[in-house]
């Protein structure tokens, strides 16, 4: 049984071949941290918990002075009852205090994994066994619910908690955290994803200092300034070895992750929706669900935990119908017109797409209302008859004549000034009474609290959907939330809707996604803006980042591949000089940097050369080739970006493997570089497709190839080795 408890420890052993947890009941009340690593073939309690009678510390059992909760490593935090670290949770009481006092109570343990109602969350039936523990705090009637998914065939669990009410009197949540834990170490690093719009997920890695080290978003979507993400490592751990503690938490909106590094040497985590801006009204007989949190333990370094994360996201949390479809390789048409469309115009893109293979058409935004900037028409989603004169529906019948897929751009959650809906609905943007509405790119928000709100979007999209005609959406975001406050809900309700926006957003996903599952959704937020597990299990991939450099993307796509794998990234051939950095770069590299995504192009296929076709050709034969490799392969990081912009990765299945190195700026001073491949199968035999030489995965991944001299920026090299079946094959031969 993967998960047991023992009646001698008091402890809960969650345990799988690579993993165990261990949650511990102290004096019958407190749930414990106990251990968290490397698999234990049992756990009987050598490490025992430390009491000491320390200055300051308060005591629960007045004559038992060693006892404290400000000591104890624990679950859940306490609130105001002597626990000072920083805190998962806060319960209002109608008497206006915020004192509560759970005690364990009794558990569950059961096959399988729980739905979360109206929140996205890792999908598992099998393989997976869930415990329950309740809490209970008996003056207000309040439980608490901790709930632990161990899954059997990856290092990895997930959690989160449920408040609920079954006292009579209303009580306001002002802080729902989804997990706390404090671990027994402090000699971390933390590893956390930052940056900006066109600069998404730089790798950070700091040493955990005294006090607290948080990461947040208030914008109202996860955002592109923070991965809803952070680890924990060893100091020497690497991208090859080491052990790592990683939590992502499976949400869209707000959310808080921090780290306290406290006064005795203990590490406290914690994830949720971020506390500020937030409440919740919970009545009698009311739960609150919190997202869900992945914990992700690796022993094999960052590369062990990407595997871990990118496996459990494809096969467990993107829309079913799409964890084993391949992508399309697709044309999208911002760069190549922004606003500017006209159908006579795309048609003639879409007939040069056709003819190098490109097999879905993506008319990008500008095709709806009076859209000819970006500052009008958001909500307006009526085809514009000047620029289209036979409709959505005439574009797409010529497309799909042309032998590729159709696909559309939407905003849906946003609405202009300048438009019908907001003539007719002003109410239904997101607003404070007697306040400015701040515009960002002179759009707002839709409340997407309202049911109305969202009745609309679901009856909007279905409408074009229905026809058969569309299959893809690019579902696009490009704020962030002011004013975030609604006409629809009483004043003491005003805080509730930041998270009630991500749930009517969530609604409005589930209903839509599942009435079209083979409708490919594409999530885009400005780029990676909104790149988050939550999002992911609705719409299998995103488009990465507004910055569509080659150079600027490896960067980018390194750092998300952290999480993600690349088929979840989308990547694409754009124009040079590029319109984000005005850089030039091969077109060859382009096409490496794209196919190491989800590949595409964003550009008029029209202004190229013959040659420069021909090469477009060759990509996307070469990529429809090696889709299974690059869509559904492994792929692990080589080497870091470095000052030069070096950086380098592999992809690898039963049947073959492929290399990339770019080398950023080239130098004269190149220092003799032997790239290790680490991953590939020892034992096998590869053929380098284009010498047929033939060498041990053991040599490749040991002893390395030579990358040879270039006198060029932005170059990159290409190793392709077929791994031949039989591995009794002389390598010689
Ligand atoms: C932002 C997206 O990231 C771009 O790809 C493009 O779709 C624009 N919005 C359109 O307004």
């Amino acid at each position: 049984m993967p998960i047991q408890f023992d009646e001698k420890t008091h402890c809960f052993h969650l345990n799988n071949p690579q993993m165990s947890y261990v949650i511990g009941i102290e004096k019958e009340r407190y749930v414990t941290h106990r251990y968290w690593g490397n698999t234990l073939p049992s756990y009987v309690g050598s490490n025992h918990l430390q009491f000491i009678d320390r200055g300051f510390a308060t005591n629960p059992f007045p004559e038992e002075r060693t006892f404290s909760l400000n000591t104890l490593p624990l679950e859940t935090s306490t609130q105001g009852n002597g626990d000072h670290r920083i805190a998962n949770y806060q319960i209002r009481a109608q008497a206006g205090h915020t004192i509560t006092d759970f005690h364990y109570d009794s558990y569950r343990i059961f096959a399988g994994k729980e739905a979360i109602p109206g929140l996205p969350s890792v999908r598992a039936t099998t393989d997976v066994t869930t415990l329950e523990i309740l809490l209970k705090d008996s003056v207000q009637q309040l439980e608490m619910r901790l709930i632990y998914t161990l899954f059997e065939k990856y290092p990895i669990l997930t959690r989160r908690a449920v408040y609920t009410n079954v006292g009579e009197a209303t009580v306001v949540l002002e802080n729902a955290g989804s997990m706390s834990l404090d671990l027994a170490e402090s000699a971390f690093d933390l590893l956390t994803l930052d940056g900006s719009h066109t600069n998404e997920a730089n790798l950070t890695r700091q040493t955990i200092r005294p006090g607290i080290q948080r990461l947040e978003s208030t914008r109202g979507t996860s955002s592109p300034q923070h991965q809803p993400f952070l680890a924990l490592v060893d100091r020497y751990t690497s991208e090859f070895q080491g052990n790592v503690f990683a939590f992502h938490l499976v949400y869209s909106g707000n959310f808080i992750a921090q780290v306290e590094l406290e006064q005795y040497g203990t590490t406290r985590v914690q994830l949720g929706i971020h506390p500020d801006h937030f409440e919740w009204h919970l009545a009698p007989m009311e739960q609150f669900d919190t997202p869900e949190v992945v914990l992700n333990y690796s022993n094999q370094g960052l590369n062990g935990m990407s595997q871990n994360f990118h496996q459990l996201y494809q096969q467990h949390l993107v829309p079913t119908a799409w964890k084993n479809k391949e992508r399309p390789i697709l044309l999208n048409t911002w760069e190549a017109n922004y606003f500017e469309l006209s159908e006579t115009a795309l048609i003639k893109q879409a007939e040069k797409a056709a003819s190098v293979g490109i097999e879905l058409f993506v008319l990008d935004d500008g095709w709806f209302g009076e859209r000819h900037s970006d500052d009008s028409s958001l909500g307006d989603w009526v085809v514009n008859q000047e620029k289209l004169p036979n409709g959505i529906h005439g574009l797409a019948q010529e497309v799909h004549r042309l032998g590729m897929d159709f696909g559309l751009w939407f905003e849906p959650e946003m609405i202009s000034k300048q438009s019908q809906l907001f003539q007719d609905h002003p109410e239904w943007a997101l607003q404070v009474p007697d306040y400015p509405l701040t515009e960002g790119r002179q759009q707002l928000v839709l409340d997407l609290s309202r049911t109305d709100v969202q009745e609309y979007l679901i009856a909007t999209l279905t409408d074009y959907l229905k026809t058969g005609e569309i299959d893809y959406i690019k579902w696009d975001m490009n704020r962030h939330l002011t004013e975030v406050g609604s006409h629809f809900f009483a004043a003491h309700q005003q805080k509730e809707i930041g998270h009630r926006y991500v749930l009517g957003l969530y609604r409005i996903l589930d209903v839509i996604t599942q009435q079209f599952p083979n409708c490919l959704f594409e999530n885009c937020s400005s780029g990676g803006g909104r790149f988050d597990p939550g999002m992911m299990y609705y719409m299998p991939q995103t488009w990465t980042s507004d910055n569509s450099d080659a150079l600027c993307r490896s960067v980018i796509q390194y750092g998300y591949s952290y999480l993600y794998p690349p088929i979840m990234m989308g990547a694409h051939v754009s124009t040079t000089p590029n319109h984000q950095v005005g850089r030039n770069t091969p077109l060859e590299t382009r096409g490496w940097l794209a196919m190491s995504g989800n590949f595409g192009y964003e550009l008029d296929l029209q202004t190229l050369s013959d040659e420069e076709l021909a090469i477009v050709q060759q990509q996307i034969v070469f990529y429809q080739a090696h889709r299974q490799l690059f869509q559904f392969g492994r792929f692990y990081r080589l080497q870091a970006p470095d000052t030069h912009f070096a950086s380098s990765w592999l992809f690898t299945n039963e049947e073959e493997a492929i290399a990339i190195y770019f080398n950023g700026l080239s130098r004269p001073a190149l220092p003799t570089k032997y790239l290790k491949m680490h991953y590939l199968e020892a034992a096998a035999i590869y053929e380098e497709v284009a010498t047929k030489q033939r060498y041990s995965g053991a040599e490749l991944n040991q002893a390395g190839v030579l990358i040879p001299r270039v006198k060029e920026d932005f170059h990159t090299h290409v190793f392709h080795w077929k791994k031949i079946s039989d591995p009794r094959t002389s390598v010689s031969s």
